[in-house]
């Protein structure tokens, strides 16, 4: 039976634009393409993992629009178990006003909605259905006070956790993580939670070590186009990227910690688990759109045997 997996964490409704600049103040300027998509760093990562395969369920709170409507539809759609999502009333949707460059590198804005909404009363009423959960993910686009909540639930009940610090948010405060098992942040999101530089390799596994030593297990730093460094106490490995031509970064990191929590979940093998899903997200960058690019098992299985041929 495939492991089970929860994302206590955000939807959104992605509205993305294709742009060959961003308007300078009072221009107005035409861009080339728009597309809506389904988005949210906890919506995505969710479907990364159900797309592999892996048993999903979600805890997110949506508004009573259409777009509430159609997020639910769509985690069901993908196969995730929505027991635990709630609607809103009188509150928007999360959406997300996306604006993609030509080289494929983006600019998001997020209006979180009823994402402010999920609270640690929302844990509890998902309490026994958590318990049955292998691995819980969550990110930072809901109160940080339910992020607490749910690592000090799951802490308490030895379910792993995994914590990707997005976006940034000044006021996160690292002791309160300090049974994460493991915290995905990017670059800038490190040098926020420590007040830590980390422009430099030294610098990452400086910051690094100091949440480590605050508790926190494992931290693996997302480096964009240069991979990723997994550091623990006693050793730092990189995670070389597959270079390919981007059409869209958009939820990449998504891409890569969803598909990272299935492969892990199921071998609880780290070193591995994160090599396969670099190559996960970089498979997901040669398309476009958020979850739209993220590939089911057989995809990605045609993928990976491609890279061999
Ligand atoms: O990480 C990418 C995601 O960030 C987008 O899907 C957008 O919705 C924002 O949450």
């Amino acid at each position: 039976m495939a492991r089970r997996i929860a994302v206590v964490g955000s939807n959104m409704t992605d509205l993305v634009t294709s742009i060959i600049r961003m308007p300078a103040p009072g221009e107005t300027l035409e861009a080339p393409a728009f597309a809506m998509g389904f988005g949210g760093k906890g919506a995505n990562q969710a479907v990364a993992a159900a797309r592999l395969g892996a048993d999903v369920m979600m805890v997110t709170k949506v508004g009573d629009d259409v777009f509430g409507q159609s997020t639910i539809d769509n985690l069901k759609s993908n196969g995730i178990d929505i027991s635990h999502v709630g609607t809103v009333v009188g509150q928007s949707s999360g959406v997300a006003p996306i604006f993609v460059d030509e080289s494929g590198e983006n600019s998001i804005l997020i209006i979180k909605g009823a994402n402010n909404d999920l609270k640690p009363a929302d844990i509890d009423a998902a309490a026994e259905d958590l318990k049955t959960c292998d691995l819980i993910l969550m990110q930072l686009e809901v109160p940080l006070e339910t992020v607490y909540y749910t690592a000090a639930f799951a802490d308490k009940h030895g379910i792993e956790t995994i914590l990707n610090p997005a976006p940034a948010a000044p006021e996160l405060d690292p002791t309160k993580l300090e049974k994460v098992t493991f915290v995905v942040p990017n670059e800038t999101e490190l040098a926020l939670l420590t007040g830590m530089p980390t422009g430099t390799d030294e610098q990452i596994e400086r910051a690094a070590h100091s949440l480590i030593a605050k508790g926190i297990r494992t931290v693996i730093v997302t480096l964009g186009s240069r991979g990723a460094r997994l550091i623990t106490a006693d050793a730092s490995t990189m995670i070389e990227p597959l270079k390919v031509r981007p059409k869209d970064t958009t939820g990449a990191g998504d891409a890569f910690i969803g598909s990272f929590a299935r492969f892990y979940v199921e071998t609880k093998e780290l070193e591995p688990s994160l090599k396969k899903a670099a190559l996960y997200a970089a498979d997901s960058i040669t398309r476009p759109g958020t979850q739209k690019s993220y590939a089911t098992s057989e995809e990605f299985a045609a993928f990976t045997a491609s890279l061999k041929a």
